[in-house]
């Protein structure tokens, strides 16, 4: 793994290192991160958090990267997760931890990064994600980028007292427009 940008990005995906634990420390437990992943409904303790990156930084169906700024300011995390070697497939993880981060194109950004590094990088064939059906920011991110939406997972997640429903979308290596 090593780092990957492309020219003109004001961001770049580097991978996840154990002491970007206090970076992460500092969103894994705000609700307004939270409120957008099922798997995020209980607390998060340092330590369960440092034990994860140690599994996901071992694993071989994952790629775990920080997105930084040109100044290597930590904005959060960017993952290819679930990869299934067979059919070269990949879902994809996004999260922007500093509220100051959020709202000014570095997602769009970082999202392409991801996506690139997917294809070119680690030699998928297709990428997908999910997304509470309410998120109409990932899913305004998802419609620019190119992807095809694949369907509504109905009822998909419990989180803070209901049901959700959840979008799935997906982009293969040949549909990749940047
Ligand atoms: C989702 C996330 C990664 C997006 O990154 P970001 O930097 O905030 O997003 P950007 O500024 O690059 O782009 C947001 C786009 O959505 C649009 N948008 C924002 N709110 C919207 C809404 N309610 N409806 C439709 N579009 C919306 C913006 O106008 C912008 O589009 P534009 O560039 O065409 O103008 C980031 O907000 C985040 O980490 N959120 C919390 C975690 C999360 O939701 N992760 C994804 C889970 S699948």
């Amino acid at each position: 793994m090593k780092t990957f940008t492309r020219p003109g990005f004001k961001v770049r995906l580097r991978p996840i290192r154990a002491d970007d634990i206090d970076h992460i420390m500092a969103w894994i437990n705000d609700p307004e991160v939270t409120k957008n992943f099922a798997n995020m409904s209980e607390r998060i303790t340092r330590e369960q958090e440092i034990a994860w990156l140690e599994w996901v930084m071992a694993s071989d169906n994952d790629r775990l990267y920080a997105v930084e700024d040109l100044e290597g300011r930590y904005l959060g995390n960017a993952g290819i997760h679930k990869i299934y070697w067979p059919a070269r497939n990949g879902r994809l993880g996004l999260v922007l931890g500093a509220a100051d981060a959020r709202g000014r194109g570095l997602g769009t950004q970082a999202m392409k990064l991801l996506v690139a590094l997917a294809f070119e990088e680690l030699g998928l064939h297709k990428t997908w994600l999910v997304h509470y059906k309410t998120n109409e920011r990932m899913a305004h991110i998802a419609t620019k980028l190119g992807f095809t939406t694949e369907g509504v997972l109905r009822d998909e997640y419990f989180h803070a007292q209901s049901f959700h429903d959840m979008v799935r979308w997906s982009l293969l290596e040949d549909e990749l427009s940047w």
